[in-house]
């Protein structure tokens, strides 16, 4: 068994998904189910008893302890967070209290189970803290790919409470000798994010026939990882990562933002071309900028390479291509997160805690 935080969510549903399809070993998953979080993202696991899903807060330390204790989890893996940087920028708080308070609060939930445990269960337990590249700040033009040993310099409220966080984590290893891993990765993209976030409202917004905004001039630079890659190297880490490291996860497909859009736009003119003929590019609003708005990330991901052997499956062509083409498929559940109406569902489907 283990316990897997923010599993409605983009990564942690893509993350509980495929650990389902290859492996036998339940998951116990806790989400407070935020806007974010949506329980259609697993509803293909309904009836499996493998899954068994919990609705609740990671600062919840009664709660946590109580799981802890019912299931005996082998590891932890923590996907749980506010994620979006412009909404961090407009109500810090919830950041704060989930990334921070929360992360601290379930670290001492998770250290009282773990020094409770049988020696043998003590040495194989895994604490796994997933954190983004957005805590090494911003990288100029010219300089070389974030490595694990680069300063953390966080620019937003978002970057900060994900920065605490990971501080937290290597302390609990530091002073307490919890066993702790911490994975670092770049922008995800793939089915099931949250149209939100760049790519999938650029696709959400296209076929809605509404503005394509792009922030100031478009050439901040991200460094894209198709999701399911990053569940395959957190699966890789937690298997067989050195206690108390951090392995930097990326793809080495660093774009600008009008690339990404502009590659969009042609992917939906080729798979559902609008019925003008004209190219989606024409929907491109340029926009005022992000306040604060980090112009280059890049990830060196050779350490997980050299010491654990992960490399991505995707190419950014093959995954953007299924990634426009799981949106064109799937036009139900769009509408279910833009209309709130999982929420409803989630009613009908789960007890709270
Ligand atoms: P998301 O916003 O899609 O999902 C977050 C999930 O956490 C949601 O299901 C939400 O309901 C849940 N949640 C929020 N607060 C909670 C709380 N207090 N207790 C329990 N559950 C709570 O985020 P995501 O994009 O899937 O990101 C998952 C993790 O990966 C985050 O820690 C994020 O910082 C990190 N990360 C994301 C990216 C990316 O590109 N999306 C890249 C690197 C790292
Ligand atoms: O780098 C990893 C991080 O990537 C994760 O830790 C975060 O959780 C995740 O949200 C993501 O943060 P970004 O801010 O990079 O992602 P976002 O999709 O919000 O924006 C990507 C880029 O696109 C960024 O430079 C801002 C720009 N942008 C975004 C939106 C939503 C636009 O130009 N227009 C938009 O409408």
């Amino acid at each position: 068994m283990i316990l897997v935080t923010g599993g409605a969510g983009f990564i942690g549903a893509n993350f509980v998904l495929d650990w389902l399809a290859t492996n036998e070993e339940p998951v116990v998953n806790i989400d407070k189910l935020t806007y974010a979080g949506n329980l259609h993202n697993l509803a293909s696991l309904k009836g499996d008893a493998r899954h068994v899903f919990v609705q609740g807060d990671i600062g919840d330390s009664a709660l946590l302890s109580r799981l802890l204790q019912e299931h005996r989890p082998r590891a932890v893996v923590n996907f749980a967070a506010e994620s979006h940087v412009d909404r961090s920028i407009h109500g810090p708080e919830d950041f704060i209290q989930t990334n921070v308070v929360g992360t601290f609060r379930l670290l001492e939930s998770v250290r009282g189970y773990w020094n409770a445990l049988p020696d043998a269960e003590k040495q194989g337990f895994r604490f796994l803290h997933v954190s983004t590249d957005e805590v090494y700040g911003s990288l100029a033009a010219d300089a070389p790919a974030f490595t694990e040993d680069h300063l953390y310099e966080p620019n937003s409220p978002y970057s900060a409470s994900k920065a605490a966080s990971d501080h937290l984590v290597r302390a609990w290893h530091h002073t307490y000798g919890l066993p702790v891993l911490t994975t670092n990765c770049s922008n995800n993209y793939g089915p099931l994010h949250f149209p939100e976030k760049l790519i999938p409202l650029m696709i959400v917004n296209a076929l809605a026939g509404k503005p394509l905004p792009i922030y100031g001039d478009g050439m901040q630079v991200r460094d894209w990882l198709y999701v399911k890659d990053h569940c395959s190297a957190i699966r890789r880490v937690l298997e067989g990562g050195r206690l108390g490291e951090t392995y930097n996860v990326g793809g080495w497909n660093e774009k600008p933002n009008v690339e990404i859009v502009n590659t969009v736009c042609a992917l939906l003119d080729e798979l559902r071309p609008r019925a003008d003929g004209q190219s989606y590019a024409g929907q491109i609003t340029y926009v005022k900028d992000r306040p604060g708005h980090d112009r280059r990330y890049a990830i060196d991901a050779r350490k997980l390479e050299r010491e654990l052997g992960w490399k991505p499956a995707e190419t950014f062509e093959s995954g953007i291509r299924k990634t426009v083409q799981w949106y064109l498929e799937n036009p139900e559940w769009v509408a279910q997160v833009q209309s709130g109406a999982y929420r409803d569902w989630v009613q009908t489907q789960y007890a709270s805690a």
